[in-house]
């Protein structure tokens, strides 16, 4: 198959609507990471995009919807709480599981009875549901277990040949998935925390929020946990990536102590110099909110350098940046020594 990369003309998502309609599978960007979009109600839609993916079949996907009245016909029940978030951040990176209506087929949902839910901001998904009318399952646009993508030039790497159209809206704003959260008890609970933090959705809610432990630890292949998506190696690159804990100056002289080759350093801005091995900054030190917009960018550019083996500083875990430091422990397969 050739897949065409395309300017979202008016033609084109045009052309994205029908690609829908017609029960087949189209690429397309959104304020968070590129997306893989096929009709929720679709089975065979969507066994297109675990095909695509190599997507494990226990992993549920995310619906797309532009507006509230979408939000209805794809769930059975929206909880206060649910919609107190849906009214502050929506449109916007935050996903929210709720109870499944019968319209979204078993396969989004990998056999569930809930259904993540989120309405993108993103102008070209939301033309694309709007002028559609359906509301579309989609996963990052990345083969299983990659780094997401957030340029159409990434998608292109992991989809040539398996999709028909990819819309190149430029660069995704976010750069790192939405926040997920379950609304299905009394607290909510984040199962993938995102740029919409904890702190946020607890001032909107004036009550607790938790984080699941997973987003901090690994997790057992054969364990039940609440978000199948967190069993999985992740966003991982070719190359092996250990995160090294400590000071500056103890991860310098710990990794300047490395005499391999093909060793790369993954540092955060004004550090390069630091350094006897190859080095790529991923945002300043203080900054997560560019970190979140490198993070996936940079873990692509180190697999086009060919890099083995790649020793990480190690970013925060409060705030934005706990959605930098749960991507990269993934991508680490949990590598992380004390210096
Ligand atoms: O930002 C995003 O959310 C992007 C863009 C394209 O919208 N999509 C995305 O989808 O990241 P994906 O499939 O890569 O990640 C979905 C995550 C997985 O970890 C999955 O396990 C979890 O959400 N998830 C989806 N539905 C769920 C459900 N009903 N219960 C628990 N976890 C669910
Ligand atoms: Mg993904």
């Amino acid at each position: 198959m050739d897949t065409i990369v395309a300017k979202p003309t008016e033609q084109v998502i045009e052309k994205a609507c029908e690609i829908l309609r017609n029960g087949d599978i189209v690429a397309i960007p959104t304020e968070t990471v590129y997306g893989l979009a096929g009709d929720a109600s679709n089975a065979d839609a969507i066994k297109k995009i675990f095909t695509a993916k190599g997507r494990p079949q226990d992993n549920p996907l995310i619906v797309h919807i532009s507006n509230m009245d979408m939000l209805n016909k794809v769930v059975s029940q929206v909880s206060q709480d649910a919609m107190k978030l849906a009214n502050a951040f929506w449109p916007g990176p935050l996903t929210i599981i709720m109870p499944k209506s019968k319209y979204i087929c078993d396969e989004t949902c990998a056999g569930l009875d809930s259904v993540g839910v989120r309405m993108p901001s993103n102008e070209i998904a939301r033309k694309i549901i709007e002028i559609s009318q359906i509301p579309f399952a989609a996963p990052s646009a990345n083969i299983s277990g990659r780094p997401s993508p957030t340029t159409a030039e990434d998608v292109f790497a992991d989809m040539n040949g398996k999709i028909s159209l990819i819309i190149d809206g430029g660069e995704c704003s976010a750069g790192v998935e939405s926040t997920v959260v379950s609304c299905l008890n009394d607290t909510p609970i984040i199962l993938r925390p995102g740029v919409i933090t904890k702190e946020q959705m607890e001032l909107v809610l004036g009550h607790n929020v938790e984080i699941a432990k997973e987003v901090l630890n690994g997790v057992n292949k054969d364990s039940k946990v609440l978000s199948p998506g967190m069993k999985y190696k992740h966003y991982s690159p070719n190359a092996d990536i250990t995160i090294v804990k400590g000071t500056l100056d103890n991860f310098a002289k710990y990794v300047n102590g490395i005499k391999d080759n093909d060793v790369y350093i993954m540092c955060f801005d004004g550090e390069n110099e630091k350094f006897v091995h190859p080095s790529i900054s991923y945002g300043p030190i203080d900054q997560p909110q560019i970190q979140t917009h490198k993070l996936f960018s940079v873990l692509r550019q180190l697999d086009r350098l060919g890099a083995k083996v790649v020793y990480a500083r190690c970013p925060d875990t409060n705030g934005v940046a706990l959605a930098v430091y749960n991507r990269l422990i993934r991508a680490a397969g949990f590598k992380i020594i004390d210096v």
